[in-house]
């Protein structure tokens, strides 16, 4: 399998991203997996807390821990650390866009195209109840199923 290092991207960094991350940690679980893996947010609201309670919740429910998660921003060093840099939504790869460096824009991608050739936003659950961490929880982990796919049969450049 290749291994590309991963930074998932959301707004707030405490309820969509935190997630993304659980869930491929979860499925790429093995030793043979190298790259880093990891989640940030845009803004800096949530610095240091846990995720959202209602994301550990779903995750919870699928034998997943994100507990241990601590929110963090997306810093400059990012945009040449990360191989690949998976926004959530349409906004926040215009805000990573307008941030990246212009040689490192081609590892900015919008998740749900990169993994499954869709241009879908995976919807911001903030405001919205559990069913909307529940909806996000299986929109994220058919993108991360199709992300282990992809790089099991692809070469990473
Ligand atoms: P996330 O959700 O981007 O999926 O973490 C949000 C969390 C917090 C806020 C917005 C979105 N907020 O405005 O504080």
């Amino acid at each position: 399998m290749n291994t590309p290092s991963i930074l998932f991207v959301c707004l707030g960094n405490i309820c969509r991203s935190p997630l993304a991350e659980g869930i491929y940690r979860h499925l790429v679980a093995s030793d043979a997996y190298a790259g880093e893996i990891a989640s940030a947010g845009i803004g800096g609201w949530h610095v240091g807390n846990p995720p959202d309670n209602r994301s550990i919740l779903t995750a919870r429910q699928h034998g997943i821990d994100i507990s241990r998660q601590r929110a963090r921003q997306v810093k400059p060093q990012d945009f040449a650390t990360f191989d690949l840099i998976l926004a959530m939504d349409a906004s926040n790869l215009e805000r990573l866009r307008a941030l990246a460096p212009a040689e490192n824009r081609d590892r900015l991608h919008l998740f749900s195209h990169y993994a499954t050739s869709t241009d879908v936003d995976v919807p911001d659950p903030y405001y919205g109840g559990q069913g909307d961490f529940d909806a996000v929880y299986t929109m994220l982990f058919s993108g991360c199923k199709a992300l282990v796919a992809k790089f099991a049969i692809e070469p990473f450049s």
